[in-house]
């Protein structure tokens, strides 16, 4: 690889997942290797002073770089080549002009909302959100000195316009309206369009978690979001095998935000950049087959007298919904959540231990099933009496579909929900785990 990283010219009219193979890499820079090596370095030689000092100067934005002068690499916090390679074919997923990878989804989402918020300005967010952006909304930002507010999620934008007001009335207005759709983990949609309107009218931006149908499903940017932030740790990364996160936008909020990244140090590394390059070859394909074993799996959960409710974005539970949901998503994607009829905790473990090809883990969006209780798990941060109010009963779980035969998930969820009156007590760690019952 060259040290200065040129751009390959864009192939346009093509489709994202023609281009995952190729796109932002020159084989010629690599000795004709197919595949970009993984540069698995911390820093980057210099072929002389002057050349260091000018990538520093334009780094830093000291001066500005000539557009025709590539960037050279400097060190690996800053820039990397197998990060800009996978931040290229991100960009063309979303639509986005650039993006910034991260290295986990928490990263992505943390140093963005630090980037554009300033103290002393507040966010709107919708709620249910995944239960570590709900700590940093209730806890983190407010003691940084940033104001959140909640509204509920499939809200009408009218909601957020009134909250914009009462905030702007406090000395505290809005610089950012944040969405987790659908939101974590009640499957609910909120209206990206109609928010990104008021969202502009208030002067803020208006920000996507794009995490559970991304990037096939749900594009924000072209209903008008200004900033597209994933959890790449799950469709995109794909395996359950790492962690990662992105931010994709404008390049100018883009800039931004990597200058905080670069100061943080929040990037991702060489080594799971290059995961999601191969990861990312298989997007269509993975999400596809298990937005179609979902459909399968949330259709047979309807019918089962064991369940009392089933959260998927292709079940619209209201008018509201399905009127979002066909203006904003091309898919359902393969999350559901669904209630155990007149289930407590006690109930939910019962049918969460007796799972066997399906795992119990946190976590969506790869190529095994999982399924987890948000009440105990991936919301507990979140107090009871808050949970009840946003639909996180003692009796909901969560289920990432994954990309085995749909029939055997089927079997898997059918005999567990049999299990339910009569299954042992939870064994304890001594007992030994929980794989070797089964
Ligand atoms: C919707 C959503 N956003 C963000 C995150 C955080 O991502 P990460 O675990 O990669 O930090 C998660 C994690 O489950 C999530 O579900």
């Amino acid at each position: 690889m060259k040290r200065k990283r040129i751009r390959p010219p864009k192939i346009s009219g093509m489709r994202p997942e023609s281009l995952m193979m190729s796109h932002g890499y020159r084989p010629e820079d690599s000795e004709g290797a197919i595949k970009p090596p993984v540069f698995q370095t911390s820093t980057f030689v210099f072929r002389s002073a002057e050349e260091g000092k000018e990538f520093f100067s334009w780094a830093y934005g000291l001066e500005k770089r000539d557009p025709e002068r590539p960037m050279g690499l400097i060190y690996s916090r800053l820039n990397n080549p197998d990060l800009e390679i996978l931040e290229d074919r991100l960009n063309l997923w979303d639509g986005a002009e650039e993006s910034a990878v991260f290295g986990s989804g928490m990263a992505a989402i943390s140093t963005s909302l630090l980037t554009l918020v300033p103290v002393g300005r507040s966010v709107v967010f919708s709620r249910p959100v995944y239960g570590g952006t709900d700590y940093l909304m209730e806890h983190i930002l407010p003691s940084f000195g940033i104001p959140t507010r909640e509204f509920p999620a499939g809200g009408d934008p009218s909601l957020v316009d009134r909250i914009c007001l009462e905030l702007a009335g406090q000395g505290t207005p809005c610089s950012m309206v944040f969405l987790e759709t659908p939101a974590n983990p009640t499957i609910t949609l909120t209206d990206i369009e109609g928010c990104a309107r008021v969202a502009h009218a208030h002067g803020a931006l208006l920000a996507v978690d794009n995490t559970f149908l991304g990037p096939l499903y749900q594009s924000p940017l072209r209903h008008g979001a200004d900033l597209v932030l994933y959890s790449a740790t799950k469709y995109l990364g794909g395996h359950c095998d790492l962690l990662a996160g992105a931010a994709l936008g404008s390049a100018e909020l883009i800039e931004r935000i990597k200058a905080l990244r670069t100061i943080l140090g929040t990037m991702l590394d060489p080594h799971s950049a290059w995961l999601l390059l191969r990861s990312l070859e298989t997007a269509k394909l993975r999400m596809t087959c298990s937005r179609k074993n979902a459909e399968r799996v949330a259709g047979w959960l309807r019918k089962q007298p064991q369940v009392s409710r089933v959260h998927f974005a292709g079940f619209p539970e209201s008018e509201a919904q399905k009127e979002i949901y066909e203006r904003q998503c091309t898919g359902p994607g393969g999350l559901i959540a669904f209630e155990i009829a007149g289930a407590g905790e006690a109930e939910a473990f019962q049918f969460l231990n007796a799972v066997r090809l399906i795992k119990l883990a946190v976590s969506l969006g790869g190529t095994e099933s999982l399924i987890e209780h948000p009440s105990s798990m991936t919301h507990a941060d979140v107090p009871l009496d808050e949970q009840l109010a946003i639909g996180i009963t003692p009796g909901l779980v969560r289920l990432s579909v994954g990309i085995e035969h749909p029939d055997d998930i089927i079997a898997d969820l059918a005999y567990a929900l049999d299990q339910i009156e009569s299954v042992a007590p939870i064994p304890t760690v001594s007992e030994g785990h929980r794989a070797e019952r089964s």
